[in-house]
């Protein structure tokens, strides 16, 4: 039986099999440690399997670094950063005594000083560097251009890290970078090392020795045909930094992945309710929408969708539409699909990553629910 719809449905044991091939690519170099991405999706049942196979916590809200808590991350592997942080957030973090604090901006840098200074604690950070590498990806998931409110620009660097040696209750751990997400050339990252190099070998010429490099996140996924690339290749992309980053001895590497975690494990599972036909087109009016899955509506983004339930052998174009009073609210346009009828159950792939936790309740709808492989038997 099919629970009520729409609802997401977690390929569990592919989830498994994505954070194995991970653990394994990373097993030669014990300085290598990935802190999942949370903010991709931060359902406690997919949590609990992803702390549980040893992966960090990468956080950017005090309400995603307490969710890390309670799955069980271990603080000193979580990671924190994010450009507006308040300060029972920056408390939250402090009083858990979490791995290091990803810190944005001057003013940041000064208040945690202060709020560490209250708690008698000293934060870790690390100064996010706005790289000014371009990501060859959607404009609104591009984060690492000088014209991004992310990081502190380069040119200020050696200030801020003198600044930080002048805070009592400030630790200099390193540094961090992310230049944005759903990225398919592995050039991008190849670009990021250099920049990388370049920076550690001006400050080692100053005498600074960062400890930690984080290079964010962003490995791309195959939306297209996630059947044939179901896990990431996750070789090349740490062989990129295998090959062009020249760590210095004792430094560790730092990683902060989200999508290609688990984006291709989740679907989003939704019901035909109507078919309509005007004069140009031909409409799949499905119960999910924009509420349960944003991506094609901010990004215009595309994810494979299948008929789960027709058996019938000829194709028709439709538009698939959701229910919610947007025009935006469109799953995709001219879609070829089996002959599609009331009652069918859709499938939206790849959707575990910036799905459910996109969500809101629009419309007054309900957040939507969510299944395992375990609760419900559905084949793909
Ligand atoms: N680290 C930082 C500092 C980030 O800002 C992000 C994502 C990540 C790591 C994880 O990136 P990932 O490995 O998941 O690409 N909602 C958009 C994506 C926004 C990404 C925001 N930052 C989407 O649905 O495409």
């Amino acid at each position: 039986m099919i629970p009520q719809t729409p609802f997401y449905y977690y390929d569990t044991a592919l989830l498994r099999a994505t954070l194995a091939a991970i653990a394994k690519e990373v097993a030669p170099y014990p300085n290598y440690h990935v802190h999942y991405a949370m903010k991709a999706n931060a359902n406690p049942r997919l949590l609990e399997i992803i702390q549980q196979a040893g992966f960090g916590a990468d956080c950017v809200s005090g309400g995603e670094v307490q969710r890390a808590i309670d799955a069980g991350f271990p603080a000193d592997k979580i990671v924190y950063a994010g450009v507006g942080k308040s300060d029972w957030e920056i408390l939250t973090a402090l009083r858990n005594d979490i791995f290091c604090f990803n810190v944005e901006s001057i003013p940041e840098l000064q208040v945690i000083n202060e709020l560490a200074a209250k708690e008698s604690k000293v934060a870790r950070v690390c100064l996010r560097i706005n790289p000014d590498v371009e990501a060859h990806t959607h404009a609104h998931i591009v984060t690492g251009m000088a014209e991004n409110k992310f990081g502190i620009a380069l040119k200020d660097l050696l200030h801020v890290v003198e600044l930080t040696n002048e805070l009592p209750n400030i630790s200099f751990e390193g540094l961090h970078f992310h230049i944005g997400s759903q990225i398919t050339d592995m050039q991008d990252y190849v670009a990021l090392c250099e920049r990388v190099n370049l920076i550690q070998n001006q400050l080692n010429q100053l005498n600074i020795y960062p400890s930690v490099i984080n290079v964010g996140g962003g490995l791309g996924v195959d939306y297209q045909m996630p059947d044939l690339h179901p896990i990431a290749d996750f070789n090349a992309y740490f062989q990129v930094f295998a090959q062009h980053l020249q760590l210095r001895p004792n430094q560790s590497l730092h990683f902060e992945l989200g999508r290609a975690i688990v984006a291709q494990c989740g679907s989003l599972i939704t019901r035909v309710l109507y078919v309509k036909q005007t004069d140009t087109k031909q409409f799949a009016i499905v119960d999910a929408g924009m509420t349960e899955l944003i991506r094609p509506a901010l990004y215009q983004a595309k994810h494979k969708i299948v008929n789960l339930t027709s058996r019938l052998d000829i194709q028709e174009k439709y538009d698939v539409v959701g229910p919610i009073c947007e025009s935006s609210d469109v799953f995709d346009k001219d879609l070829v699909l089996p002959v599609t009828q009331r009652g069918d159950i859709l499938a939206i792939r790849s959707a575990g990553a910036y799905g459910e936790s996109m969500a809101s309740t629009y419309n007054c709808r309900s957040l939507p629910k969510s299944f395992t492989d375990k609760e419900v038997e559905i084949s793909i």
